[in-house]
């Protein structure tokens, strides 16, 4: 299948200069040593937990940025499997076969195996280390702050796991490795973002800097030793799409925990199950569909996702539907949704279908990650002052 041909292009070879102070100098880190070599490309890194399927909020907040972003920047997409372990008693059964179907998903949206690096997130030791590491700079009240660690750990009670409260420093881990510049995610991970910030800041005051020089020399990377060890990221929100809602309610989240399946549209789901989805979300008695009015947030967020699968403006999408009853609204969506999906649902077919083709892409994406990731963790033990191996 020629379309599936992977031609590996590495973009990530271009880099930078080995100037002091800045925690995207790893030269070595791509093989540069040289003064004259052009600046690194800015990198992007981001993940998606293989916790049940896929649904629209993964898409539109985050899937389909990874695509738009790939072409500009060095990117990192992984399929986060340590994470979907942290509510302590996932199936081990099915544990292969979502991060599999996630990946796919990646590539079936549009991901480009040859502009991008896709890997699992296991596949790469060094997420792990770096995470124990940061654990020992992140003082516990930073994660007991969490949003979304309060709301979960609400809900299981006693049962909760040390991995849950720990889960933002393993995500932070993710993203310092690549020294990320950019991070495509939902708004609810705005949060998290900060605290990855927070505590990338943290750990420069405590070991970069002067504290760093002084030990004198390289560090293993090639880079001199000094400035900050890493890189303090910034999150990428889409205008649109950041915080698809419930189908059954407009005013929460569209999650993959929620225990009603017609809460969400899966991007696997088939035209059939879309359209029973649909036909039974919640709607409102007003008038007519808007934008912008707090008392619709089923209006807000079903003309949203239209807005979204159309590609339209707002201002098209009330000029075609904003007189409509949801009668007549709903079946214009249903065909919107089905349309949009359909070439990606196709798409991850074939994928899936071609015997080792996934493999290779995953076994690649790992290669090269580990590469990128073995520089960043061997600085970082290195300005913690570990003994390296000699
Ligand atoms: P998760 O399902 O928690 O692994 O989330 C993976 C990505 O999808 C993250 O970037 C989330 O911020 C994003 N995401 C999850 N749910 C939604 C939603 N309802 N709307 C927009 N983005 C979402
Ligand atoms: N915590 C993210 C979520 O639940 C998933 C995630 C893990 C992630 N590591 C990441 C997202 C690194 C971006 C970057 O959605």
């Amino acid at each position: 299948m020629r379309r599936l041909c992977r031609a590996r292009t590495v973009t990530t070879r271009a880099n930078a200069d080995g100037t002091d102070g800045d925690a995207r100098d790893d030269a070595a880190d791509e093989g540069s040593g040289d003064a004259k070599a052009p600046a690194r490309r800015k990198r992007v890194l981001s993940g998606v937990q293989p916790t049940g399927s896929i649904h629209l909020g993964n898409y539109f907040g985050a899937i389909r940025n990874y695509v738009k972003l790939q072409d500009d920047y060095d990117a990192f997409y992984c399929v986060v499997d340590l994470h979907a372990i942290t509510s302590g008693a996932h199936d081990p059964r099915e544990l292969e076969a979502s991060t599999r179907m996630s990946a796919g998903i990646y590539l079936a949206a549009g991901v480009d195996p040859s502009k991008a690096n896709v890997f699992v997130q296991s596949h790469v030791p060094a997420h792990s280390e770096l995470a124990w590491l940061l654990n020992c700079a992140t003082p516990i009240g930073w994660l007991e702050k969490m949003i979304q660690f309060k709301e979960k750990a609400r809900k299981a009670g006693e049962d909760v796991s040390v991995g849950l409260l720990d889960y933002p420093v393993l995500m932070a881990a993710d993203i310092l490795l690549y020294k990320a510049d950019l991070v495509p995610v939902g708004e609810d991970q705005r949060q998290h973002l900060e605290l990855t910030r927070d505590i990338a800041g943290r750990v420069n005051s405590l070991y970069g800097g002067k504290k760093w020089k002084k030990m004198k020399g390289k560090a293993p990377s090639g880079r001199s030793r000094g400035g900050d060890v890493l890189l303090v990221p910034e999150a990428f929100t889409p205008k649109e799409g950041g915080r698809v809602m419930s189908l059954t309610d407009g005013s929460s989240k569209m999650s993959k925990s929620n225990p009603a399946e017609g809460s969400r549209i899966n991007v696997l789901d088939t035209p059939d199950e879309i359209s029973k989805k649909i036909k039974r979300c919640k709607t409102d008695t007003f008038e007519g569909l808007e934008f912008g009015n707090p008392e619709r947030p089923e209006s807000q967020n079903l003309l949203t996702m239209y807005q979204l699968c159309t590609g339209l403006s707002q201002e098209e999408v009330i000029a075609e539907c904003g007189t409509m009853r949801w009668g007549d609204f709903k079946p214009k969506l249903t065909e919107a949704v089905i349309e949009h999906l359909s070439p990606i649902q196709g798409r991850y077919k074939e994928i899936m279908d071609e015997p080792g083709y996934l493999e290779g892409v995953l076994r690649d994406g790992a290669d090269k990650a580990n590469e990128v990731a073995n520089i960043t963790i061997r600085d970082v033990r290195d300005a913690l002052g570990f003994y390296q191996p000699r």
